[in-house]
């Protein structure tokens, strides 16, 4: 089973439209032949900008790192998946811890962003993770299969086959402290097999699922070595080009 791989930098609130311009561009310039698809995930200013840079290289896509669940309406300040799907842009992060605690972000909630990014044809990421003390507890099994369930499992099979996973403990964001190369293979296989079980195994199979948090270029290759490890959503090390080439080298 050969899945996608794939590396997705998640600039979360950086870089002003020039500076994002210029991060595009030194990444296209050093960027490495190769099968893995890179998906910038930038700030919604960007992406009209940033989308048309990037039609030359087909495995190159921007991405927005949230949507509204609605298709339109009186949401002062948000925007929709037709917003994001007009610019240019294939893809959306939802789910990310950040939004989940500093937004108030639901499984639920989630779910509907999900499928309101897939009625306008872009390809969700959607994260999941556990805080440190589920881990300690001993709950970051059973609580990322519940966050699958609740933010994912809703989707028709072929819906489902749309999506991709990125399991980011919560504890490893920003942190400098990356979950060992075991601790994230165990994860995934166990992401895998939830999905499998929900679904179908071919489902579980080719589900591609990226590892997030403090992903580098000095731990990225033991990582992307795991056998359920398809790639990884970065964040800090994606405002830099050269870290983040580094890191699209590793996974190749
Ligand atoms: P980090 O962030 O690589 O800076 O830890 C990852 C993420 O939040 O997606």
């Amino acid at each position: 089973m050969t899945r996608a791989k794939i590396v997705a930098g998640n600039w979360k609130m950086h870089m002003d439209l020039e500076e994002g311009k210029a991060l595009t561009s030194e990444i296209l310039k050093q960027l490495p032949d190769g099968g893995s698809t890179i998906i910038l995930g930038t700030p919604f200013i960007h992406l009209a900008t940033i989308a048309p840079m990037l039609t030359s290289h087909n495995n190159v896509v921007v991405a927005a790192q949230n949507c509204h669940q609605e298709a339109s309406g009186a949401y002062t300040g948000e925007i929709s998946a037709a917003m994001i799907a007009s610019t240019g842009a294939k893809a959306v992060i939802l789910g990310h811890s950040e939004r989940r605690s500093y937004f108030a972000e639901s499984d639920e909630m989630i779910y509907n962003k999900t499928k309101a990014a897939l009625s306008q044809g872009l390809q969700p990421i959607v994260c999941v993770g556990e805080s440190l003390e589920l881990r300690e507890a001993g709950e970051h099994l059973s609580f990322v299969a519940t966050q699958l369930k609740k933010s994912l499992f809703g989707l028709s099979g072929s819906d489902f086959d749309k999506v991709v996973i990125a399991y980011e403990p919560v504890w490893a964001i920003g942190t400098g402290k990356t979950a060992s190369p075991e601790q994230a293979q165990e994860m995934h296989a166990h992401i895998r097999k939830v999905v499998a079980e929900a679904y179908d195994s071919e489902t579980g199979d080719k589900v591609s699922i990226l590892y997030g948090g403090s992903v580098k270029p000095s731990n990225a290759v033991e990582i992307f070595g795991k056998p359920d490890v398809d790639g990884g959503l970065i964040g800090g090390a994606s405002l830099n080009a050269d870290d983040f080439i580094a890191i699209v080298k590793a996974l190749s």
